[in-house]
């Protein structure tokens, strides 16, 4: 194999990446909104699309609304994909995601100054509804690309002023039953590589500069839904309260202990609704939605199960019924382990000290990875802070990533044909 070294142009990721931290602030200055399917997350998007064409790059877009640039070479062969996503969650910080897109603009601007002869095409992937708090479709460009949409889910997602999907996508031209379409250009990615802050201390506690990630956590989110009877908090005897709130609760209380127990599983309870939400009633319908990951399957199957278990234990003494449904469903997935190692091989060249970690969030190489080769690169995030506002990363860290990135990239694209 030819070796070809790569060098990124700092002064380009920054301007970029503080051009992109100027769109979807929170006017609060309480980090961004850049939420799937806001102004400000499509914003986003067209300036992705502006800077990727001032580069010369070919800019497209698919039914999904991912935008994509691809540094074009030997249109035949199916090309290597670079990215991450451009939305954020509620008051979001600006680097999960963002920083991945810039990221990869900087590589691929990296690599074209190179001159380097590449066997195949270069594409820079930004996606489309990552995160999914809005919808609850969180994953949604990928697994459009994939091809692992679940559509009967997709046509009933509406977020909490009661618009649907297919309304929000609609607001942007898109028709949510053209979705599938997206997974039409699959055979034309070879694999997928994701450049991201870590989200988590291991990598500063070990004063460790990047990772190479080795597995990504599979997520199964899941709605408890807790009907009791609505009535007076004061006059309704104690042995006729069916209060649905009381069951919730008794459910995170008795769960969360045996999750503290259990390797390789975290449980987050992370939204309730509650009807009607006054002091003075006696609430008999909740929603409590949880957020359950393990990057095995076998104990994330047995903790999802447990999990509804003990809701109808809770619930039967307060003759309370509870209905399951699982909204987000993604399976754990292995990196590719080639991959893996093409990301150690180009560490060690940049003499960078290189991680091997489990990814406990979920991303769209966890999706790709399914359909395609896929392989992670994580970066040092201060105090572990993410989906918040503190989220960050210095600039030094940043550039040691994309460095990183441009490196594998450049080491892949130059690989010759086997076939
Ligand atoms: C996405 O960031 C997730 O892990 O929920
Ligand atoms: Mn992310
Ligand atoms: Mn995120």
């Amino acid at each position: 194999m030819t070796v070809s070294t790569v060098s990124i142009d700092s002064a380009f990721f920054l301007q970029a990446f503080s051009e992109l931290a100027a769109i979807g602030r929170d006017p609060s200055g309480q980090g961004y909104q850049r939420l799937a399917w806001s102004e400000a997350e499509r914003e986003a998007h067209r300036w992705f699309r502006d800077r990727a064409q001032q580069l010369g790059l070919t800019v497209w877009s698919d039914a999904a609304g991912n935008s994509f640039a691809d540094l074009e070479s030997q249109a035949h062969r199916p090309a290597l994909a670079i990215g991450s996503h451009l939305d954020t969650v509620p008051y979001g910080g600006a680097y999960d995601g963002g920083y991945g897109v810039v990221g990869a603009l900087a590589t691929a601007e990296a690599i074209q100054r190179s001159g380097l002869k590449l066997a195949r095409p270069l594409r820079i992937c930004a996606f489309t509804d990552e995160e999914g708090p809005r919808f609850g479709t969180g994953l949604l460009g990928s697994k459009a690309v994939a091809g692992t949409l679940d559509m009967e889910l997709v046509r009933r997602a509406q977020d909490r002023q009661g618009t649907t999907l297919k309304e929000a996508m609609a607001r942007f031209d898109l028709d949510l039953e053209d979705l599938p379409s997206a997974a039409q250009t699959q055979p034309n990615f070879w694999g997928y590589i994701e450049l991201h802050i870590e989200q988590g201390p291991r990598l500063e506690q070990r004063h460790i500069r990047t990772a190479a990630v080795t597995a990504i956590t599979g997520i199964r989110q899941v709605s408890l839904h807790f009907v009791g009877k609505t009535n007076h908090a004061g006059t309704t005897p104690k042995p006729d309260r069916r209060n649905a709130l009381r069951a919730a609760a008794e459910t995170i209380a008795r769960f969360s202990p045996w999750v503290d127990g259990q390797e390789e599983l975290v449980a987050n309870p992370g939204q309730i609704t509650v009807h009607p939400n006054a002091a003075n009633v006696v609430p008999g319908d909740v929603r409590l939605d949880w957020d359950v990951r393990s990057p095995d399957p076998i104990r994330l199957n047995t903790a999802v199960q447990h999990l509804m278990a003990v809701a109808e234990d809770v619930s039967r003494p307060f003759h309370i019924t509870v209905e399951s449904q699982i909204f987000h469903d993604v399976p754990p997935c292995p990196m590719h382990r080639d991959w893996v190692e093409a990301v150690q091989t180009a560490a060690d060249r940049l003499q960078f000290s290189c991680d091997r970690l489990v990814s406990w969030a979920g991303h769209d190489a966890g999706v790709l990875g399914r359909v395609m080769p896929a392989a992670m690169i994580f970066i040092p995030s201060r105090a572990g802070v993410s989906h918040a506002p503190e989220e960050y990363s210095t600039d030094e860290a940043m550039l040691d990533g994309v460095q990183l990135l441009a490196q594998t990239a450049a080491d892949l694209l130059t690989q010759e044909e086997k076939s």
